[in-house]
């Protein structure tokens, strides 16, 4: 297994504000990573550091990922990594998607912003996406506009759109928490047969410290900022450093 992101003492603040103090973590490809905590902790903000949106700044520490030093690239670079080597799920997967186009057409555009592709090829490849990760009627969603899906399903598509180029890491944010509990459990279960047809490495942010056992290899729990707990999940949710993270499993399995 190969490292693939690294925070070494990571700071990040908001205008004069911080947000995330010395944060450090790394990530195996294929890994899975759990980022736990409460609202306004900094998890989303954490996310938008890795993919070099404007907003959070970085004040010091350095972020590795395939041995590039992320902060060290200019807009252009990073936007040749963003969507292409990492790529983003949001909570509403409605991001991903324009609600004016057929899902076939972001597809193809996804694609070819990266590289030079026919729409037929876009198209197949995003086929066999949706086959891999059992889809139902890939022709019947590329043609679909996403008012004509249903929220899991739009959701699933954007899990598949963010592997279009193939990512080698895959930010998750809060993916399911807009979702009812059955189709939640599915696209958990999505992300984990990603990793295991693709060995894609997810960044996994979530509040439900269930969702982060049944799913993680490591989990990262932050309180205000600060990591209170870190390591191999097992370890973590069976021998917590930190009160917060006890108060955290006891509240899950009550
Ligand atoms: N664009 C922004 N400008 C100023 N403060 C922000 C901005 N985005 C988030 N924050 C603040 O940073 C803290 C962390 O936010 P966030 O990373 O979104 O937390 P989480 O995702 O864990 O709920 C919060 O206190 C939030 O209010
Ligand atoms: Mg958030």
């Amino acid at each position: 297994m190969r490292e693939l992101l690294k925070f070494e003492n990571i700071n990040i603040s908001y205008e004069k504000r911080q947000v995330l103090y010395d944060l450090s973590f790394s990530l195996n490809s294929g890994e899975i990573l759990g980022v736990v905590g409460n609202s306004g902790c900094g998890k989303s903000t954490l996310l938008k550091s890795i993919m070099g949106l404007s907003g959070p700044k970085v004040l010091t520490g350095n972020i590795f990922f395939e041995n590039i030093d992320l902060l060290s690239l200019n807009a252009s670079e990073m936007r040749r990594i963003r969507g292409n080597r990492i790529s983003m799920v949001f909570q509403e997967s409605g991001i991903h998607t324009n609600p004016l186009k057929t899902i076939g057409d972001t597809v193809f555009e996804s694609m070819k912003a990266h590289k030079q592709i026919s729409k037929e090829e876009a198209l197949d490849t995003a086929t066999v996406i949706f086959e891999n990760l059992s889809l139902p009627d890939p022709k019947r969603i590329l043609n679909a506009y996403p008012f004509e899906l249903s929220g899991g399903m739009n959701q699933r598509v954007g899990i598949a759109l963010a592997m279009l180029n193939r990512p080698s890491l895959i930010l998750a944010d809060e993916p399911t928490s807009a979702l009812d509990p059955i189709v939640a459990v599915q696209i958990e279960n999505e992300l984990k047969s990603l990793r295991e047809k693709y060995n894609t490495a997810i960044i996994l942010v979530t509040h439900n410290i269930k969702i982060a056992r049944n799913i993680t290899d490591r989990i990262l729990v932050l309180n205000n900022g600060k990591t209170v707990d870190y390591g191999k999940t097992c370890d973590v949710l069976s021998s917590p450093k930190s009160d917060f993270t006890k108060e955290l499993i006891l509240s899950a399995s009550g």
